[in-house]
């Protein structure tokens, strides 16, 4: 079977924040050059929409750029590459006031100043908002601003199943269109991953069900390591059962934590005093990993709730006020009230820690470079890395402005000096492609695995060994099944053989990238004897910089990862001890 081949410059693969952030920066660019922006949703369906909280940047006088670099470098428990760090806040501040430019409605003070609200880690209030809603107004924002330029071309709803790789560099790629099931080719001399991360090898996140780690996939089987994938975020706050995201502004807007005996837990672990709003980094402002454990800790002393999907404590944000809540967290009410049945005005919320975010992703250097000449990448799908082993709230929706500016950008320029692409090697790269899609998906015959059954065990066995505490016994357990898992894989049964929307097909796609992305996880963090940030060993509870302070870069190989490790970039602070 032979494709007909459509051409361009620059390939975004992905349209959430750092997708079209890349693409308006390659479009600017050049008006000469095609770029085709490629996502499995439409746009204003990728999961950037959900974030809540904000968006860090400095923006007042008593702030400034070493404090915004230091937080988030201590926060990262020095794993972060701090020239990277100090590019990213430089230029996160013009980001942002780009936005409000193309009309993202920044929340205001009475001055008609934007808005800045606290965030655990950060030292200052430092992170710009637009309510509880940041996500949907900034990637309305960008969306729109995309429109602008007639040379972004869509392709919505294509699912991207492999790069093609010719003489070492990445060339095009192939994708199923889901409205038709036909698979297309498209080739260009650039191309940008902005898939997102991948929190679904997970059974409890916040994660949107299309966050399946695709991009980390697409690169790590093109022969790309990627980078620090034991970093896996746990967020303090999500409703139990739907894991459903309640911000980190709650807390920043004076809500408190308590366990089942109306107690503000954090000051038993470091964390205190208790004041009526919760300071700099300190109570409920504390890291994200902290706090996670710390209701880890309160559950095994047995001081958490118990209900149908488990332990949980309470978010109490009754003392703030009906008024503050609907100005300043209106969704945080909505969510509330629809997903769990209570007012927040009137009672406390039950939350528990959930997956939120993978600090680990596509190797790139600071322009988005991936060791694959041709292949970018940013936001949560690369790691450049600025968060390390954890990152701080909001600096992650700027990461995708920062950093996909400068993917974009550099891809473009990448682009332009390359020619015209010559599409003729593509055809064979893309009918082995067919070949293999054919007989391991749309053909295929017999099989008796289930799809949801192996998810549903992949998801299990990483939440048992890669959750927040973590030992050798239990993630050499989830090592072992994930490699049965990838056997079983190969017998499973696709019962559906529709061409139109055959979304079974793409859940079997999806999965065999996250059987990759899982693995990479596994075994990052089974190597990895020691604890920082977000990766917690019991059996190593101190961190080790004499011997990892050090970036894990996973490799493909048929008999799973190999892992080989690169120096962490030091600048101008010295690892110490990360106390609150
Ligand atoms: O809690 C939040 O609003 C999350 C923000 C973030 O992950 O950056």
């Amino acid at each position: 079977m032979s494709h007909e081949i459509s051409e361009h410059d620059v390939i975004v693969i992905g349209a959430g924040g750092a997708g079209l952030r890349a693409a308006i920066a390659a479009a600017e660019l050049s008006p000469k050059l095609s770029i085709a922006v490629v996502s499995k949703v439409y746009p204003m369906r990728s999961h950037t929409v959900s974030a809540e909280g904000g968006a860090a940047a400095v923006t007042r006088e008593y702030d400034n750029l070493d404090a915004h670099a230091r937080d988030t470098i201590f926060g990262a428990d020095f794993l972060a590459d701090q020239d990277a760090v100090e590019a990213f806040v430089a230029e996160a501040p013009h980001e942002l006031i780009q936005l409000e430019h193309w009309g993202c409605p920044w929340s205001r003070d009475a001055d008609g100043r934007i808005s800045v609200r606290s965030f655990g880690g950060m030292s200052v209030k430092r992170t710009l908002f637009a309510a509880d809603k940041t996500g949907f107004h900034m990637l309305h924002a960008l969306f729109q601003t995309s429109l602008k330029y007639d040379h972004i071309v869509r392709y919505d709803e294509c699912f991207v199943t492999s790069l093609l790789v010719e003489d070492g560099r990445a060339r095009g790629i192939t994708n199923v269109n889901l409205y038709t099931g036909e698979v297309m080719v498209l080739a260009a001399n650039a191309i940008v991953l902005c898939t997102g991360g991948g929190g679904r090898v997970f059974p409890f996140t916040t994660n949107a069900a299309i966050k399946t780690g695709d991009g980390m996939a697409l690169a790590y089987r093109a022969g790309v390591p990627l980078k620090d994938m034991e970093f896996v975020q746990y967020h303090p706050t999500g409703l139990p059962g739907t894991g459903i995201l309640i911000t980190e502004a709650s807390r920043s807007e004076g809500g408190w934590l308590k366990n089942k005996d109306g107690h503000r837990y954090l000051q038993d672990y470091g964390l205190g005093p208790p004041t009526d709003t919760p300071t700099q980094r300190k109570m409920e402002l504390g890291p994200r990993d902290i706090l996670s454990r710390c209701h880890m800790q309160e559950y095994q002393k047995g001081h958490t709730f118990e209900g149908p999907h488990g332990h949980y404590v309470h978010l109490d944000l009754r003392h703030l006020g009906q008024e503050l809540i609907d100005r300043k967290l209106p969704f945080v009410r909505e969510l509330v009230r629809n997903y769990v049945g209570i007012d927040p005005v009137y009672e406390p919320i039950p939350v528990r820690p959930v997956v939120h975010y993978m600090m680990g992703g596509v190797h790139t250097d600071m322009d988005g470079k991936t060791p694959l000449e041709g292949l970018y990448a940013a936001g949560e799908t690369a790691c450049v890395s600025i968060n390390g082993a954890n990152r701080l709230g909001s600096n992650s929706l700027t990461e995708c402005l920062v950093f996909g500016a400068r993917a974009g950008r550099n891809a473009a320029e990448y682009a332009s000096g390359m020619g015209t692409p010559t599409s003729n090697p593509l055809a064979a790269l893309a009918r082995d492609e067919q070949h293999r899609l054919d007989s391991q998906f749309f053909k295929k015959e017999g099989g008796s695995e289930r799809i949801a059954a192996i998810r549903t065990e992949m998801q299990h066995a990483m939440e048992e060994g890669a959750g927040i505490y973590r030992d050798a016994s239990s993630m050499g357990a989830t090592c072992e099944k994930l490699r049965e898992l990838r056997e079983r894989f190969s017998r499973i049964r696709l019962e559906d053989s529709s061409e139109v929307f055959n979304t079974e097909r793409i859940s079997a796609l999806e999965l065999d990238f996250m059987l990759d992305v899982a693995d990479t996880i596994a075994n990052g963090a089974l190597l990895r004897k020691e604890s920082r940030g977000s990766h917690t060993r019991t059996d190593f509870p101190s961190r080790d910089d004499e011997n990892f302070l050090k970036h894990t870069l996973a490799y493909r190989t048929d008999e799973g990862p190999r892992l080989d490790y690169a120096p962490v970039k030091i600048t101008r602070w010295q690892p110490e001890e990360r106390k609150y």
